[in-house]
């Protein structure tokens, strides 16, 4: 059975560690929700899990089907089966969807995929997003909106089939129609693949649908409770006060943005 391992995982941004001793293991057709307060982690893991070389896994190890994954680069992350959804997918200006697609298809194969079953594969993945039909000819991501942008990573995922996908606050700009056919295409592209899924989102409504089989909440660093669908109820409910009060650990608060002084100008002078 494949399975994705991580144990121990310390990983450091900038000097500063973020993920402090880190345990989670997924299976293939497993649902894992991943949440947790923001500032806390959960892209970080997400982006040591790929490759990104901005965080530096300091201790620890993830391993693929028992093959180390720290030790392959980012493409060879990308073949061995791994898909990153991005929170904030970049614009490449001048590279055309299925240019962008073709290319990352046929770098993982040794024939490449011939025009008419890739143009079939495209379009069928389009309309099951129910995008445009001019996807395709468009540079990846430019001038897209939010939603178009996380459903465009979809589409990704669709044409490359992964075997473990993890999908960053994905929900994050789409509206309820787009949350629902977002979620129909996730479920029924792991039907047919069995793929093991690690999905964060902060949201109930797209978990309702989305239905994960585990859940796990990230606190500074670390998994400090796991369970099943209850504990994403309980998130909705209750948010994440209760950790503090039950595990004894605090939160990390992102830093809230100063407000602006407009200085003099603002300033009212008395008559
Ligand atoms: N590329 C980066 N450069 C600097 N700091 C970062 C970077 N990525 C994450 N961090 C910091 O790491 C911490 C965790 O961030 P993140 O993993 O994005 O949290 P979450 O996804 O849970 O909201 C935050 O303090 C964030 O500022
Ligand atoms: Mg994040």
């Amino acid at each position: 059975m494949a399975e994705l391992v991580i144990h121990d995982l310390h990983v450091s941004v900038e000097d500063k560690e973020i993920l402090k001793g880190l345990d989670l293991t997924i299976q293939e057709g497993q649902r894992h929700a991943l949440m947790g307060p923001n500032g806390n982690g959960k892209s970080t893991l997400l982006a040591a899990i790929m490759g990104n070389p901005k965080y530096t896994v300091t201790q620890g190890s993830i391993t693929l089907d028992g093959q180390d994954v720290l030790a392959m680069s980012v493409d060879q992350r990308s073949k061995a089966g791994l898909f990153l959804g991005m929170q904030y997918p970049a614009e490449i200006s001048g590279v055309t969807n299925s240019d962008f697609l073709r290319s990352a298809i046929n770098a993982r194969q040794e024939k490449p995929i011939s025009l008419f079953k890739f143009i079939k594969q495209m379009e069928s993945a389009i309309s099951n997003l129910e995008m445009k039909s001019d996807l395709a000819h468009r540079f990846v991501n430019d001038g897209f909106s939010g939603g178009e942008k996380k459903r465009n990573e979809i589409v990704q995922m669709l044409m490359l089939k992964p075997r473990f996908a993890m999908l960053d606050e994905i929900d994050s700009g789409l509206d309820v129609d787009a949350l629902r056919i977002v979620s129909d295409a996730v479920l029924k592209a792991q039907e047919e693949s069995n793929m093991g899924l690690l999905i964060v989102s902060h949201y109930a409504r797209f978990y309702e649908y989305l239905k994960p089989t585990h859940a796990h909440i990230l606190v500074d660093g670390r998994i400090v409770v796991s369970g099943g669908p209850e504990l994403i109820e309980r998130v909705d409910t209750q948010g994440y006060e209760w950790i503090e009060e039950e595990y004894g650990i605090s939160a990390k608060q992102e830093a809230k943005k100063q407000p602006v002084s407009l200085g003099v100008c603002a300033v009212k002078q008395g008559v």
